[in-house]
C-alpha cells in the first residue's frame, strides 16, 4: 500500500493555521490533478469546516466517546468486534465532498483509561489515511498535539507564525518538541502569515536561526476577513487574491504542487 503524503499545519493560537490549510487546499484543488485528498481538522475547536463552508454533524471524537460509554455500561452485544464497530462509525463521519474528503476529529473525553479505544482508533486512522495521496491536517494551537502524538505520521510539518516574537518562539518550541518526542518529520517549514512582503527577510533570518526552512509569507488580505464575516468559504476566493497567490508559491516550495 502506498503511503499518503501527510502535511500538518501548526503554530501559536490565532496565527492563521486554519486559513493556511484552506488556502493550500484551494491551491491543490485548482490543479485538479486527480489526486485523492483528505483534509483533517485535528483541532478540538474544529473551525476548519466553517472556513471551508462544510457542515459537520458527527466527529471522530463523538463516535469514540460513544464506544467508550457503551463499553463502560456493558451495552455492547457479545460477539460484536469493537474494532469493526468503531471502524464503521469512524467511516460514517467521513465527509465525501466533491473534490476532497474531510475528517473532523473533534474532542475525545480524557477521563478514565481509554487506552483500548485509543489504540484501535489509531489503527483505524492509519488505514484510513493510507487510502489517500495527500493528507492536509489543521492542528490544534500550541504544543499539545505533539505530546499526544497526533503528528506521528506527519511527513511535512508547516509551522505558521505571525510577525511576532511569540509566534517565532512557539515555532521554535514546536520544532524542538517534535525532535524530543521523536516524530519522524522529513521536513519542517515555517510560513509567515500577515507578513508585509518587505518582512520576508526577517522570516528567513528566524528560519535559519531555528534550523527550519522558510517557505514564504502570506500578506494580510482583506478578502479573507470579508469572507469570514460573510460566512463564505475560502475555497471561493477569486484566483487573484493576494493571499491565495502566495499560498500557491508556498504549496510549490513545500512540494505539494509542482
Ligand atoms: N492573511 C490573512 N489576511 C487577513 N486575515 C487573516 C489572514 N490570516 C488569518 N486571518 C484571520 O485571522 C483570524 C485567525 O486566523 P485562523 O483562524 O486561520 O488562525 P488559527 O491559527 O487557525 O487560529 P486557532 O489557533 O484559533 O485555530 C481569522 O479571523 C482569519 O480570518
Ligand atoms: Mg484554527
Amino acid at each position: 500500500m502506498e503511503k499518503a503524503l501527510v502535511v500538518s499545519v501548526s503554530g501559536k493560537g490565532g496565527v492563521g493555521k486554519t486559513t493556511l490549510v484552506a488556502l493550500l487546499l484551494k491551491a491543490l484543488l485548482e490543479r485538479d490533478d486527480g489526486r485523492d485528498i483528505l483534509v483533517v481538522d485535528a483541532d478540538p475547536a474544529a473551525n476548519l469546516p466553517d472556513v471551508l463552508g462544510v457542515k459537520v454533524e458527527k466527529t471522530v471524537g463523538m463516535v469514540a466517546n460513544e464506544l467508550k460509554r457503551k463499553i463502560e455500561k456493558g451495552q455492547l452485544p457479545m460477539g460484536v468486534s469493537k474494532s469493526d464497530l468503531l471502524e464503521a462509525w469512524v467511516y460514517s463521519t467521513l465527509l465525501e465532498l466533491e473534490n476532497f474528503d474531510m475528517l473532523v476529529m473533534g474532542r475525545t473525553e480524557g477521563e478514565g483509561c481509554y487506552c483500548y479505544v485509543n489504540s484501535i482508533l489509531t489503527r483505524i486512522l492509519d488505514t484510513l489515511l493510507s487510502n489517500y495521496d495527500l493528507v492536509l491536517m489543521d492542528m490544534e494551537a500550541g504544543l499539545e498535539h505533539l505530546s499526544r502524538r497526533t503528528d506521528k505520521d506527519v511527513d511535512v510539518m508547516v509551522i505558521v507564525t505571525d510577525p511576532s516574537l511569540m509566534g517565532f518562539k512557539t515555532a521554535l518550541r514546536i520544532k524542538e518538541l517534535a525532535e524530543e518526542v521523536h516524530i519522524e518529520v522529513k521536513k519542517i517549514y515555517i510560513v509567515g502569515n500577515r507578513f508585509p512582503a518587505e518582512m520576508e527577510e526577517r522570516l528567513r533570518e528566524w528560519a535559519s536561526k531555528i534550523g527550519v526552512e522558510a517557505a514564504g509569507v502570506i500578506p494580510n488580505d482583506s478578502l479573507i476577513a470579508e469572507y469570514n464575516l460573510a460566512g463564505r468559504s475560502l475555497l471561493d476566493l477569486p484566483s487573484d487574491s493576494p493571499a491565495l497567490s502566495s499560498a500557491r508559491e508556498i504549496a510549490k516550495r513545500i512540494g505539494i504542487i509542482s
